[in-house]
């Protein structure tokens, strides 16, 4: 199955000549690498979008957005719509990331609308979810990323939900260092599958996709997506060097092409 390798560029690249020298780096070291059926998607600051799109979306690199506002148009100051971007040519959005939930007031409520309005432009969300140190510590971890798909995808269909892509992201994580076992990892992913299979039958849950994310690193990839099970990694701050993006993205197609063919 093919890998996503989505890289979360955040709030960098300050200058055009920031930009450029990534668009370069990136070609460069993409030239040099051989991604066996994966998929690199770059997530810029929407400024760049556009620029993105045209200098580095190919067959194999996509473009996706940080963020969205749920209604298509109208008198929303400072806000860009799904539709906006599809005709860009953007065609995933990451929704409900911790850093928009903490610093934004987004909730569950807010990523349900969000992803509506990404589904119906025609984009793939990627949705985050993830517990924070005190709820894992306090032993509801399980509870809030229950609570958190639930909700988030209130009211969406089924045919629907199958293209919401989902990244675990143990907001912990996130900026830290500190990375969860390959054992922990798994049980999230049974668990995802698991509230899947209840709430929209086995076929769904078979079909969804799940990310991690988290302090992926050269040195951690392989081992926070060991799971053959696990579709791809979103990655922070290695995303910004696009030859350490790209190796990420070479880690990973790797070890699944090699998982593949121990599962033989
Ligand atoms: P880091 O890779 O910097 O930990 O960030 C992860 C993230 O937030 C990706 O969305």
């Amino acid at each position: 199955m093919q890998k996503l390798i989505v890289g979360n560029l955040k709030m960098n690249l300050l200058t055009i000549a920031e930009r450029d020298r990534y668009f370069e780096s990136f070609k460069k070291e993409l030239k040099a690498k051989k991604l066996l059926d994966s998929k690199i998607v770059i997530c810029p600051p929407s400024v760049h979008v556009e620029s993105f799109v045209k200098k580095t979306k190919t067959k194999t690199v996509s473009i996706g957005a940080q963020n969205i506002f749920w209604e298509e148009r109208g008198s929303y100051t400072g806000e860009i719509s799904a539709t906006m971007l599809k005709d860009m040519g953007v065609e995933f959005v990451i929704i409900g990331h911790s850093e928009r939930r903490k610093y934004f007031g987004e909730t569950n409520e807010t990523a349900n609308s969000k992803i509506k309005a990404v589904i119906s432009a025609g984009l793939v969300a990627i949705y985050c979810v993830g517990e924070t140190r005190e709820e894992r510590d306090s032993g509801f971890a399980a509870q809030i990323i229950v609570q958190q798909i639930v909700e988030g995808l209130a009211d969406i269909s089924s045919a629907k939900v199958a293209s919401v892509v989902i990244a675990y992201e143990p907001v912990w994580s996130v900026g830290s260092d500190s990375i969860p076992t390959s054992d922990e990892i798994l049980e999230t992913r049974i668990l995802l599958r698991k509230i899947f299979a209840e709430k929209y039958g086995l076929q769904l849950a078979d079909k969804i996709k799940v990310l991690y994310g988290g302090s992926v690193k050269v040195t951690t990839a392989k081992q926070l997506c060991i799971d053959p099970g696990m579709d791809g990694v979103l990655v922070g701050r290695e995303s910004l060097i696009p030859m350490e993006l790209v190796k990420i993205a070479e880690i990973i197609s790797v070890s699944s092409e090699q998982g593949a063919v121990n599962n033989k």
